[in-house]
């Protein structure tokens, strides 16, 4: 039997979010929940009772929006890894009530790989190498011997993270990221930060404390304002991703590169990664907005994919699996 509706569900951080997807590609709906907390980072405890409170809304919502009972849904999937434990255990449990209720196969979803994936359907990509940046990730990944490689990552604190600490420093609401790439938009002086690439992989954690030690200098207000600051901060931390996507992209030699993740949509990374894509005769993507974060679509996408090769998961095996990296899983839909 073809299937024809999937219900993705994600639960992985901040944002729960629900999307209703066919077989061929048409997202029929999609809503999402997501936590923005009032000061400070994410607290999974906060984050939990909100998703708690809310996911049968949420679903119930989806659909609505894509005018179907719960009934015409095929298959449920869910985002069983990597994330916060507390969060994930919600969407794997909501989607076990759902498949047992229904009576309907599930599949658990890596996240990051389904970052990649949605981006393969919406752009229309077959074989790309992946740039999959966000609040939680900074990873360069590429399909090769049956797995999503990871070429470079980083060592410490994920791109994201770096620009959204560095905007709650400076008075900022979470999500910094768009408001820091405005504040760099009105500078071109550099002030020299921290670069470090190590092999392949990437650190930010000593940009972020140099940064914000420009922030404290008597010079700061006098022969340099924040405007130069966010500037320098994005300029250091994008070509060092530059630099390691270049790299990955020599030694794969693939000839589409892909931007994924939250912070696909700045406007400053897209152009430098468009810049390197052309010096090695590559196609350039960007997922487009709506699906490069957190959503439940690229979650019913990839579940469906999975399902197409090798069929459903048991319960047992649905279990979340926080700490899962995406080179640890088999891709039996490619090749
Ligand atoms: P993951 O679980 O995959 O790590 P996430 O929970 O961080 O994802 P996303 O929605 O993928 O969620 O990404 C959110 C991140 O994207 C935040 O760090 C946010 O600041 C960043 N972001 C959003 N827009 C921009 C932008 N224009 N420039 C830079 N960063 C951005
Ligand atoms: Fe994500």
């Amino acid at each position: 039997m073809k299937l024809k509706k999937i219900l993705g569900i994600e639960s992985t951080a901040h944002t729960w979010s629900v999307g209703i997807i066919g077989f061929d590609g048409t997202v029929f709906s999609l809503v999402n929940d997501t936590y923005i907390p009032e000061k400070g980072g994410l607290h999974p405890a906060l984050v939990k009772e909100q998703h708690l409170n809310n996911f049968m809304n949420i679903i119930n919502q989806a659909l609505l929006e894509a005018s179907i009972s719960i009934h015409d849904i095929d298959l449920i999937a869910f985002s069983k890894s990597p994330g916060l434990g507390p969060i994930l255990k919600i969407g794997a449990q909501a989607a076990r009530m759902l498949t047992q209720l229904l009576d309907i196969p599930i599949v658990a979803v890596n996240h990051c790989i389904a970052h990649i994936e949605i981006g393969r359907l919406m752009c229309k990509i077959e074989d790309p190498l992946a740039l999959y940046v966000s609040g939680g990730n900074t990873i360069v990944s590429a399909y090769e011997f049956g797995r999503y490689q990871i070429f470079g990552e980083t060592l410490d604190i994920p791109i994201g993270n770096l620009i959204d600490s560095f905007a709650r420093d400076v008075g900022l609401p979470h999500p910094g990221g768009p408001k820091i790439e405005k504040l760099a938009f009105n500078s071109n002086k550099y002030l020299s930060l921290p670069y470090v690439v190590k092999g392949m992989d990437l650190s930010f954690s000593g940009l972020y404390t140099a940064a914000k030690r420009l922030l404290e200098s008597k010079d700061y207000n006098k022969k340099y304002n924040l405007n130069d600051v966010a500037y320098s901060l994005q300029e250091t931390a994008f070509a060092m991703l530059a630099e390691v996507t270049e790299r990955a992209l020599a030694h794969t030699e693939k000839k589409e590169v892909l931007l994924t993740g939250g912070v696909a949509a700045n406007k400053r990374l897209q152009e430098m990664i468009k810049y390197i894509s052309a010096e090695h005769g590559a196609r350039f993507e960007v997922v487009p907005l709506k699906y490069a974060g957190d959503n439940g679509a690229m979650i019913g996408w990839t579940g469906l994919l999975r399902y197409e090769a090798e069929g459903g998961h048991t319960i047992l095996e649905t279990q979340i699996n926080p700490k899962e990296r995406m080179d640890q899983i088999t891709i039996p839909w490619r090749d």
